[in-house]
């Protein structure tokens, strides 16, 4: 097994709201990983097509997401597509909605899933998204697939939205959840499912907290 300190690489898989971007987070921020959000790249395509009225699988947008440019800054914290900032922008509800029919289309996964290798390629990193365990870095040295039932992401979903004064319901974010896994789960290409050498953990009864200890002692246990 890897030394964390030689080039590690760390994914994670799960479906919305099952902790992994905050769980991710942590453990970059402990390990002295890069982070990398591969959600928040789909979404910046989605943004891309809002912006011009297009349809998920239109060439047009195809040909936008090929010369776009999405960076992160702050390790993972801001996101710019073509310089703009546009962390705030990805999370609303107009982009909820349409991600995951963008998120679909092969051509689109193709660029993203390229641009994903080349950070995966600077150095140590945890990496989390729908299909990071199975075609991003499918020979990763560390994958996890974290889950929790639909009402308990509902809940942490609408808690998120209610610390930033979005008005909704458990029942509409529980929707908004079940379609999006409903959409992931039954794609053509790369579908969100737990990869075969992947650790499941379900972290229905767990505290964020919890979780990160139980990744980095699995990832340490295989150290020692
Ligand atoms: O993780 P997050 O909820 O931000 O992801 C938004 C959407 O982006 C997902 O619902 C999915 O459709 C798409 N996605 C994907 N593959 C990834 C990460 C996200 O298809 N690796």
């Amino acid at each position: 097994m890897k030394k964390i300190g030689s080039q590690v690489t760390i994914a994670i898989d799960g479906p919305a709201g099952s902790g992994k971007s905050t769980v991710a987070r942590r453990i970059a921020e402990r390990l002295g990983l890069l982070y990398l959000d591969s959600g928040a790249m789909y979404r910046a395509v989605t943004l891309l097509a809002i912006a011009d009225g297009l349809a998920a699988d239109s060439p047009k947008l195809i040909e936008q997401v090929k010369t776009c440019h999405i960076e992160f800054e702050d390790n993972g914290k801001t996101i710019l597509l073509d310089a703009e900032d546009v962390s705030v922008q990805i999370r609303t509800p107009a982009v909820n909605r349409l991600v995951a029919d963008v998120a679909k289309v092969p051509e689109i996964r193709h660029e993203i899933v390229k641009h994903q290798q080349r950070i995966g390629a600077e150095g140590s990193i945890i990496a989390e998204g729908r299909d990071l365990t199975t075609i991003v870095f499918p020979n990763a040295d560390y994958k996890f697939y974290l889950d929790a039932s639909v009402t308990e992401r509902a809940k942490r979903r609408l808690a998120d939205l209610q610390a930033q004064n979005v008005e909704t319901t458990l029942a509409s974010v529980a929707a908004e959840i079940t379609a999006r896994d409903e959409k992931d789960t039954t794609r053509e290409h790369s579908p969100l499912r737990a990869a075969d050498d992947a650790m499941i953990v379900d972290t229905t009864d767990k505290t964020i907290d919890e979780v990160v200890d139980f990744i980095i002692a699995r990832v340490c246990e295989s150290q020692s």
